[in-house]
């Protein structure tokens, strides 16, 4: 379904991204893996997309924070593929603390990595869109950016922040076909959220369990393929924000 096309996954080398990664090379993309720092990690994630799938991929160490390093990847993975069709944003940290007591350091760093990264991969990539005439870009959201969470004011700003930047670019690319939409996931056993057997959280889920990676990556797949929706927020948190 996705043959012959290029997906970019940020921080795709683990959790989320990792299986958004698999199930995207499951449908034939090619695969652009940007790391931060594992490149053991990133590489073993491509080599199971060539080897499972037989697409192309490769991983790509970059900053998503720096304009010039995502700069830097994005011209390398375009002189690598040629083109990029799919761009997921999917790279993000969490500095949680109570915001009274919270450092200019966890604020900046939440929101240089969740909202400036997605900024300056959509950046960089729009030219390559704009010449393939087509593109879709994805980024991960949160519940926590819907509901807000206490402890998370810089996490859930960023968060928010990614709905705004994805309804505008959306608007404002839609016209020479680019779509853009959001995934906004709930509670998802990875890294990130670690044992979370007793967080009092788990009874609120109306579905009464933390999601999976592969359930996120399913509504990626989803977003990849859906021509006529731009714009959109796909919640994958077994209700508890609705
Ligand atoms: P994770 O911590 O396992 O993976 C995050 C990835 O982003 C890692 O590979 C990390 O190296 C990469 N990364 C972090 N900073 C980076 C940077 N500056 N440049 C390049 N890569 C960088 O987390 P998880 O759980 O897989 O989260 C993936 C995304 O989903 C994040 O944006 C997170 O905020 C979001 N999310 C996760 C939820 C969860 O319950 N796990 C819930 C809602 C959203």
């Amino acid at each position: 379904m996705l043959k012959g096309k290029t997906a970019i996954v940020t921080g795709g080398s683990r959790g989320i991204g990792a299986a958004i990664t698999g199930k995207l090379a499951s449908m034939g993309a090619n695969i652009a893996v940007i790391y931060a720092g594992n490149q053991d990690a990133a590489e073993a994630v491509c080599e199971k997309c060539v080897k499972e799938f037989g697409v192309e991929a490769k991983s790509y160490r970059c900053n998503v924070a720096s304009f010039e390093e995502t700069k830097a990847a994005v011209a390398a993975i375009k002189a690598d593929f040629g083109a990029v069709h799919i761009l997921v944003n999917n790279a993000g940290v969490t500095r949680d603390g109570l915001l009274a007591v919270m450092n200019e350091g966890a604020w900046d760093a939440v929101m240089d990595t969740n909202l400036k990264g997605a900024f300056h991969m959509i950046r960089h990539c729009t030219a390559l869109f704009l010449r393939a005439k087509e593109g879709c870009i994805i980024n991960i959201s949160s519940v926590s950016g819907l509901m807000g969470n206490a402890g998370q004011c810089n996490y859930s700003a960023s968060k928010a922040g990614l709905v705004g930047l994805t309804k505008s670019v959306a608007k404002e690319l839609a016209p020479r076909g680019i779509r853009c939409n959001a995934i906004a996931p709930g509670f998802i056993r990875t890294d990130m959220t670690g044992a979370q057997e007793n967080n009092p959280l788990l009874s609120m889920i109306p579905l009464g369990r933390m999601g999976e990676g592969s359930e996120v990556a399913e509504a990626a797949a989803y977003l990849a393929t859906a021509n006529y929706v731009t714009g959109e927020v796909l919640r994958v948190d077994g209700g508890i924000a609705m």
